[in-house]
């Protein structure tokens, strides 16, 4: 019971929820004994450090562990698959009782999984699918078809042609526009479904003529970044600028699916001359990282996504909490997510598209960033 009025306080947007209310010490109904983390062990495996978003989770999932009374094991891998399967590894030797992971790649956990199964401790994939094992529990996440259209609203309202929830803007310029696109890194399962909910958007108005994709690089594989990186990101758009828009024609707009390889383009751009002001393109992103939210205030970005980490991980905590009192976990989505072995039962938690308008309402109120940390 508690913990559903907990979820649907999470569904409902309550930014700030007290985990110590959720487990009320030694009289917890979850009949966990004293607080529900009775002072076991949970590893907490992320990607990297060198994306800020990854520190605020693995930080807000850590702290909250705590809160309940479990001791955690976080570890960041620094994208190398090796180390992250070693720092598993760790965990389940140390005596986790459960583990939470955000792969670096979806496919490489499939035999260190088999010993987390082994010895009977569950696997919440946090954000990232875990794929091709049966032996991963459950899946925290947001909905990201619906990031990746997002994606492509931001863009199409920084082009004027449509509102911030795809809602075509009567009397909108008939284009043409020149776009190039990005997608994420091709092994991690996220990648796919933003760019297919960004196309589900974009498709049809390069169809109709209203996009043109100057590269004529529009298929998943052409537009990939692998692991996210900026630099490759970077480069590619010079490789671009130069084949393709070098006689002058300019780009107006760029999708991207990630604030660090919205970094990149923006580099590329600089370095090919543009500047901000009437040529300098719309640009998309996703995680409202906080060099990401000042280039949106400086006109270098025009969105971004804003995915609550927080509330990310409150859904992961809970699912841990649940499934260590022999409790089934709630879950809101259990048909998306095949992960080539099975359908991973899912809570899927709602992002918002983040534009200069509106930083203050959807980051500043929510305590997500301070006006002080945006202006520094
Ligand atoms: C994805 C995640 C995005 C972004 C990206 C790069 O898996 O869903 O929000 O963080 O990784 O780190």
């Amino acid at each position: 019971m508690k913990k559903k009025a907990f979820l649907a306080t999470l569904a409902a947007g309550a930014m700030v929820v007290s985990l110590a209310a959720c487990s009320s010490g030694g009289d917890s109904a979850d009949g966990a004994g004293a607080g529900a983390g009775d002072g076991g062990l949970v590893g907490v495996a992320m990607p990297t450090k060198s994306s800020e978003r990854w520190i605020n989770d693995g930080n807000a999932v850590k702290e909250q562990l705590e809160a309940e009374g479990f001791k955690v094991d976080l570890q960041y891998a620094e994208d190398d698959i090796p180390m992250q399967v070693s720092q598993i590894e760790n965990m389940i030797t140390k005596g986790a009782e459960a583990l939470i992971v955000a792969s670096i790649d979806g496919t490489t956990l499939t035999s260190v999984l088999q010993d987390a199964a082994d010895a009977d401790i569950p696997v919440i994939a946090y954000d990232r699918l875990i794929r091709d094992t049966d032996n991963v529990s459950y899946y925290a996440s947001f909905d990201n078809f619906k990031v990746g259209q997002q994606q492509a609203w931001s863009l199409l309202n920084g082009l004027g042609l449509t509102e911030l929830d795809g809602t075509p803007i009567e009397g909108a310029p008939a284009g043409p526009f020149n776009v190039e696109l990005f997608a994420g890194s091709p092994d991690d399962n996220n990648a796919t479904f933003f760019f297919d909910g960004a196309m589900e958007e974009l498709q049809p108005l390069i169809d109709s003529g209203v996009l043109v994709v100057g590269s004529g690089q529009t298929d998943f594989e052409q537009v990939a970044t692998l692991r996210w990186d900026g630099e490759e990101a970077q480069s590619r758009l010079e490789n671009i600028l130069t084949s393709t828009y070098s006689d002058g024609t300019v780009i107006n707009g760029v999708l991207s699916p990630y604030d660090g390889i919205s970094r990149g383009i923006i580099s590329a751009l600089e370095g090919a001359g543009y500047s901000v002001g009437d040529t300098w393109p719309i640009i998309s992103g996703q995680d409202a990282e906080l060099d990401s939210v000042k280039a949106i205030v400086a006109g270098e970005q025009y969105g971004t996504i804003f995915k609550d980490t927080r509330k990310l991980a409150e859904v992961a905590v809970d699912m841990t909490i649940a499934l260590l009192n022999d409790e089934e976990p709630e879950v809101n989505n259990t048909t998306d997510y095949d992960n080539g072995k099975k359908v991973v039962a899912s809570y899927l938690l709602d992002s918002s598209i983040v534009i200069k308008e509106n930083i203050t309402e959807q980051l500043v109120d929510s305590g997500y960033w301070t006006q002080a940390e945006i202006d520094g």
